[in-house]
């Protein structure tokens, strides 16, 4: 019997990446569809940078927050954030959020702030997918964990 013949091309395309991270096509669709559509309820008059984000939870519901800025700028929040708040509110806790997605018009696309990320490590786990999807709806994939290697989270708390 002859042995399988292996492929020399690359196996996994950019979606497939996802797919790695136990997210299946449709759920990557879900999401990125949702970031995409909640970028333009972005509420951005000063800085004009739309910015939409979405959330797996593990019940299968997908959650949209945008960037809601604020005359006093500071003030502002981002749109991961908003979509974080929302998922709280809904009912979710640590371990409840499958998958992030953000949305930009730029390219490369962005990444979640440092606060953002912050942010999501109070109810993510490090090995989250981030998924960033740039002005083209092309995404680049990465953890929680790259993008906030040795994080301080809840359960660094003595009190946890
Ligand atoms: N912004 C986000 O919504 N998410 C990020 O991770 C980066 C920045 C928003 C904040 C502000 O409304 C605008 O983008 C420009 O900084």
């Amino acid at each position: 019997m002859s042995a399988p013949s292996v492929p020399n091309k690359p196996q996994h395309s950019r979606r497939d990446t996802a797919l790695i991270h136990g997210l299946s096509t449709s759920e990557v669709q879900a999401l990125s569809e949702a970031c995409i559509e909640a970028k333009g309820r972005a509420y951005c008059p000063y800085s004009k940078f739309r910015v939409g984000a979405s959330l797996l939870l593990t019940s299968g519901q997908i959650i949209r927050g945008a960037n809601v800025e604020n005359a006093a700028y500071p003030v502002g929040t981002c749109a991961e954030r908003t979509a974080l708040g929302t998922a709280v509110v809904e009912g979710a806790r640590r371990g409840d959020i499958r998958a992030l997605a953000v949305a930009t018009d730029i390219s490369p696309p962005a990444s979640p702030c440092g606060m953002c990320r912050q942010y999501i490590r109070e109810f993510c786990e490090p090995s989250m997918p981030v998924l960033m999807y740039d002005k083209d709806g092309k995404s680049t994939v990465l953890t929680l964990e790259q993008l906030l290697p040795m994080s301080f989270g809840p359960e660094s708390l003595p009190m946890h």
